[in-house]
């Protein structure tokens, strides 16, 4: 199963950048750098890997990211995460970052855009991966800082697929980011947000009709507003869920309770992403794999969780007919019914 899905012409379009830094690459960039960790060794990083909560996984990863200082270190960074990407068959992913992490510690803005775009574009060079970056505004801290944050970027505008909204979503619902988002759609960016991962639907409703967003990342807790369903169904919107994060975060602390099979067959849009995967024990392969194993999932859905993939990528039309072609041909060869 796991050559058969690494196999699949697929997208990742949930991934923080800062949540692929493995404890071997914080390691070395603390050391060339010069900056400590409160961690002796690798083994002491991963058994503090043990999260109750969005918030509990959030200190640590926001700390993890301060050995993060040169462009050097987003784009070695970058390619180490596009690397793994391109051995598990993504052809294309569109990848979050947090600006504000970094500029709040002094490093400024054009050091975190330039390092990750000279690794987006050595990554396509080596592997052939496509990308696009998507800057994400943390919404524990104001409206108008993600404004002034959005205000910076554009200076290098010309590396931006998007805006996102990540960071603590309880008490912080999605109206507060709305003139942020609509200088975002002024400005021609793409428009995706956090919402229902431990928010209520509401938070959902809020994003979609607040920040006018294509695309909702993790929204599993959607589900419980059968309205908001029927809406989501109608309009195709795609939902980034992330299985492994939901268990570690404790959103569905067994899998076997996930409700992305129960998605999947309601006619939700849903794919399947990693996250954080340095933090929650894998990559997309990874996730795709332990869906599988938990809901049962065939080959027939975990074919049509890469294809949502590439319907929902912001990809222009050549490239996704050609990654959809590519989709076509590989299931053709292979018995979907193993
Ligand atoms: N939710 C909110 N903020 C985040 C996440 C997440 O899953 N990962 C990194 N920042
Ligand atoms: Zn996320």
């Amino acid at each position: 199963m796991r050559a058969f899905v690494r196999g699949l012409p697929k997208a990742e379009l949930h991934v923080h950048i800062e949540g692929t830094l493995e404890p071997e690459l914080m390691f070395e960039l603390a050391a060339r750098n010069a900056v400590s960790v409160p961690f002796a060794d690798v083994e002491e990083v991963r058994a503090a890997y043990r999260f109750d909560d969005l918030q509990s996984f959030l200190d640590i990863y926001y700390r993890g990211a301060s050995v993060l200082v040169t462009e050097r270190d987003f784009t070695d960074l970058m390619l180490a995460y596009l690397e793994r990407a391109a051995a598990d068959g993504v052809r294309h992913a569109e990848v979050f970052f947090d600006p504000q992490t970094h500029t709040e510690r002094g490093i400024d803005i054009g050091t975190v855009i330039e390092g990750l775009a000279a690794g987006r574009a050595e990554g396509q060079r080596r592997w052939g991966i496509t990308t696009g970056l998507i800057l994400c505004f943390l919404r524990h801290l104001s409206g108008g800082a993600a404004v002034e944050t959005l205000r910076d970027a554009l200076a290098h505008g010309q590396h931006l697929l998007g805006v996102g909204l990540d960071s603590a979503e309880v008490g912080n619902p999605p109206e507060r980011f709305a003139e942020a988002f609509d200088l975002a759609r002024v400005e021609g960016l793409h428009v995706v947000a956090h919402a229902g991962e431990e928010g209520p639907p509401a938070y959902v409703t809020g994003a979609l009709d607040a920040l006018g967003v294509e695309r909702i990342d993790h929204g599993v807790r959607a589900e419980e507003d059968p309205v908001l369903l029927d809406r989501l169904v109608r309009d195709q919107v795609p939902l980034t869920v992330c299985p492994l994060s939901n268990r570690c975060l404790q959103v569905f602390p067994d899998l076997r309770d996930h409700n992305l099979g129960r998605l999947l067959a309601r006619g939700v849009k849903v794919t399947v992403n990693s996250d954080d995967p340095a933090y929650f024990g894998g990559y997309v392969v990874d996730n795709y794999l332990a869906v599988a194993d938990a809901l049962g999932l065939s080959r027939h859905d975990l074919t049509r969780l890469a294809r949502n993939s590439l319907e929902a990528a912001f990809l222009d039309d050549d490239r996704r007919t050609a990654l959809l072609t590519e989709l076509d041909g590989y299931v053709a060869g292979v018995a979907l019914d193993g």
